[in-house]
């Protein structure tokens, strides 16, 4: 003979690994597609922005997705020049004067405009 709490509780219990399932598999699917674009945008931001803007994801959430169009337009220019033009940020001057940095600009943006603030969209994968 069961109490009603413990139907309840066994209720909830099911309830609860229904909700788990679903988070697992959203994280399963975001993670694939995260493997293309965005993540070398990641890869990047981690080599060449988290020495001096720690925090990752709280840094880019600052931003909305506006901001980082924004910022990363004509391959980047408006980041880089913000950048060039304050001695503070004199060790990322040789990085955002390269070749590199235009090329991969792109990924540079998917990523920042994934993980801004309006994206809803949370880092969970590494
Ligand atoms: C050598 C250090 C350094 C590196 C590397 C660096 N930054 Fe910065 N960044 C600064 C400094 C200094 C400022 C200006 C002061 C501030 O606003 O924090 C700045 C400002 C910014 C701003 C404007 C902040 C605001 O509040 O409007 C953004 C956005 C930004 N950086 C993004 C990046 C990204 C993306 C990268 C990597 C591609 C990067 N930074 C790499 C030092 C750096």
């Amino acid at each position: 003979m069961y109490h009603q709490s413990e139907i309840i509780a066994e209720e909830e219990g099911r309830y609860m690994s229904k909700v788990v399932l679903t988070f697992v598999s959203i994280f399963f699917v975001f993670c694939a597609s995260s493997e293309t674009a965005i993540h070398k945008g990641q890869k990047i931001f981690v080599k060449e922005c988290v020495s001096c803007h720690s925090g990752g994801q709280t840094f880019i959430a600052k931003k909305t997705m506006r901001d980082w169009k924004k910022l990363m337009e004509e391959k980047g220019k408006p980041l880089a020049e913000l950048h060039l033009k304050n001695k503070d940020a004199k060790d990322s001057w040789e990085y955002f004067e390269s070749n590199s940095y235009e090329k991969k600009s792109k990924h540079l943006q998917d990523f920042l405009v994934e993980y801004a603030k309006d994206s809803g969209n949370v880092p969970a994968c590494n």
